[in-house]
């Protein structure tokens, strides 16, 4: 059933079940590479809310996780500007650092982001990301833990909004083009 948000129609695209599946994949492959190692998730507000907390729920060893704001999104069109709005106070240095982000689409966000975290000197950094457009990639981000390759394409639910709207939806959603 395809379901209207802000005048736009968007079509189921990725399941509740799908989603939890691959989630239940990432989780078990992070239980097992950070065994005794502490990590701390950094999970990229807003978007990435309900990927970092389902992911964080499925994990079984000993780990923190903290939430930081950026944004570089306005309506279904990137702006290229990235705004760090809410900092990070954890210090990461010698620690084994896992970024949560809900979609990597051109890359930007992360790829400027990264420099910060790395010049903390932590004893790891990798990043996880539910989503990622390779065809939208633009600046270089090396994604460690992924759920989906997706086609560039506008993507809403689960987290991910459509000018703040569409976030609680249980499923992914794709924008169809008229
Ligand atoms: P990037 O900097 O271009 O990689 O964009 C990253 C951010 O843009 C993501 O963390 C999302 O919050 C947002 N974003 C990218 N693609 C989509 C989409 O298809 N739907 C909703 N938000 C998106
Ligand atoms: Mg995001």
């Amino acid at each position: 059933m395809t379901i209207e948000v802000n005048n736009k129609t968007f079509a189921p695209y990725i399941t509740a079940g799908e989603i939890q599946k691959q989630i239940d994949e990432l989780a078990g492959r992070l239980n097992q590479d950070y065994t005794g190692k502490r990590p701390l998730f950094i999970a990229i507000l807003n978007g990435s809310f309900m990927f970092a907390s389902d992911l964080f729920k499925a994990l079984t060893i000993e780990a923190e996780i903290c939430f930081i704001k950026l944004a570089s999104y306005k309506g279904t069109k990137s702006t290229g500007n990235v705004i760090t709005s809410i900092g990070l106070d954890e210090p990461l240095k010698d620690r084994h650092v896992v970024i949560v982000e809900d979609i990597v689409d051109t890359g930007k966000t992360l790829s400027e982001f990264l420099p910060q975290l790395h010049d903390q000197q932590p004893a790891s950094l990798k990043i996880a990301a539910l989503l990622h457009k390779p065809d939208a990639l633009a600046y270089p981000v090396k994604i460690d833990y992924l759920g989906f390759s997706v086609p560039n394409k506008f993507l809403l639910g689960y987290g991910l909004d459509f000018d703040g709207l569409g976030r609680n939806l249980k499923e992914i959603y794709q924008l169809q083009e008229e």
